[in-house]
């Protein structure tokens, strides 16, 4: 990634930038002067589609198109910012409202006049205190300095706006929970229809637009200098730059931001150093904890961008690619994402209750050297049979990543439980008769 292709993540070290002054001066806020002052909402709303830029969030909706379901003119309409990130692996948002949160700001409040909102909301991740502290402060400024509140920029537009702490939970991220958490009740997933768009499917009942951090982050750069200079870096299908949280086995684990396009091998040996000397790439999840994991062979050379690995039976997800070299093993690496997930169930439906709670207990016995060869066919069922069947996708986010797993590495996931159930019945003998387990082992007869 040269210096001239980065776009949410240029100056991002430059100190003061979470300041108006610094964000200013380098040009913060021409964006949201331009639509609203030169600009219809309609016009706004017309190039965020043109620009064809697809959530950043996991599920890769046309921002443009969801916020056109939102209707306009006799409805209260809010803007509400997907900001919990609490998935294993994902860590982009953080660093976006850490260091630029003005730029959030301003692009949620582009995309709020394009859907005519009287309140944003950034509804953040609990334990994201720090970046808490940040956005507010960095609220107030925008306040002060008339971006935000009664008659904006002169225009007699008026938006309130508000920086709300989640109840910390990865379920909350989850757009209907999140409503509801908002709401001050427990993060449960709810039916849909209605969508958060649709009248009685929001906040308060009112059409709401729900986007993430970094699909927001985008929208200043196509205001700013148009949607064909926003589609001069990523592919067809995938426009743009992608922030990509790399972690797991690599030398230098980070946020990078890439074109849409680069190859999977670009974005874990060119910029994130590869695994450690001597290792190689096992396999990696490409977009985050709830992705389908790529053996390295089948992985490496694709193309990161939506449709390519979705084309290869994987995702993009949030774009948190997380490496596992060959040094590791699998099996506690699949109990531990199961654990995470069976910990998150929220609980509301079945498949996910149950699913991830057997599924842990599944992979417990294998780690252990208890399971029964009917195991792994079980544990590979439990998968498919969450997979589709889910209120939300937070039980289906673990089915495909276990699920992927032990299809791929399924020798290995049996080789493991047979050298623990070596190791246990040697420690038996060991227990049992030590001056057995001392004796020279017998050889061929
Ligand atoms: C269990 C679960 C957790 C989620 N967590 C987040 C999250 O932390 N941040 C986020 O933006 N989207 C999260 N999503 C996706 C949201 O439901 C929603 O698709 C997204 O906020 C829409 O924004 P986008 O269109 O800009 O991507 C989660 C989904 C699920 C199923």
């Amino acid at each position: 990634m040269t210096e001239t292709n980065l776009r949410l993540l240029k100056d991002i070290d430059e100190p003061g930038l979470h300041t108006i002054d610094v964000y200013e001066r380098r040009g913060g806020y021409s964006a949201l002067r331009r639509a609203v002052t030169e600009l219809e909402p309609d016009e706004v709303l017309e190039q965020i589609s043109e620009a064809e830029l697809l959530g950043r969030g996991g599920a890769a909706f046309a921002m443009g198109m969801k916020a056109g379901f939102v209707p306009k003119g006799d409805t209260d309409n809010y803007m509400l910012v997907n900001a919990d990130e609490s998935e294993p692996g994902a860590f982009k948002d953080r660093v976006l409202m850490q260091k630029t949160p003005h730029l959030l700001i301003e692009g949620c409040l582009i995309a709020a006049r394009a859907i005519d909102a009287v309140q944003a909301i950034i509804y953040i991740r609990g334990e994201y205190e720090h970046q808490a502290d940040i956005l507010e402060r960095a609220v107030a400024e925008a306040y002060e300095r008339g971006y935000v509140g009664k008659d904006i920029l002169g225009t007699g537009w008026d938006l309130e706006f508000v920086v709300h702490r989640g109840a910390g939970a990865y379920i909350a991220g989850e757009e209907m929970a999140l409503l509801d958490s908002l709401e001050g009740k427990r993060a449960h997933p709810r039916m849909k229809p209605p969508y958060p768009a649709n009248v009685g499917g929001g906040v308060y009942q009112g059409p709401t637009l729900v986007n993430n951090v970094e699909t927001l982050c985008n929208v200043p750069y196509i205001i700013n200098f148009g949607v064909e200079e926003y589609r001069k870096l990523g592919t067809e299908q995938s426009t743009g730059t992608k922030v990509v949280s790399v972690s797991g086995n690599v030398r230098r684990p980070g946020n990078y931001e890439v074109p849409m396009g680069v190859t999977c091998r670009e974005i874990i040996y060119g910029l994130a150093g590869g695994p450690p000397e001597g290792r190689e790439v096992k396999c990696f999840l490409p977009g985050g904890s709830s992705s389908p994991a790529l053996t390295g062979d089948e992985g490496l050379d694709l193309r990161f961008d939506f449709e390519t690995l979705e084309a290869a039976g994987s995702m993009l997800g949030s774009g948190s690619v997380i490496v596992v070299d060959d040094s590791q093993p699998l099996v506690p690496f699949a109990l531990r994402l199961a654990e995470f997930y069976r910990h998150e169930s929220c609980g509301k439906c079945v498949p996910c209750r149950e699913g991830t709670n057997w599924t842990v207990k599944m992979l417990e016995r294998i780690d252990s050297g208890e399971a029964t060869p009917m195991d792994f066919e079980l544990l590979a069922q439990v998968q498919t049979n969450i997979i589709g069947n889910c209120l939300c996708l937070l039980g289906d986010s673990m089915a495909m990543a276990v699920g992927s797993m032990l299809e791929k590495f399924r020798d290995e996931f049996e080789r493991h439980a047979e050298e623990a159930r070596a190791r246990n019945e040697a420690a038996l003998v060991e227990q049992s008769a030590p001056e057995l387990a001392a004796a020279p082992s017998i050889g061929p007869m």
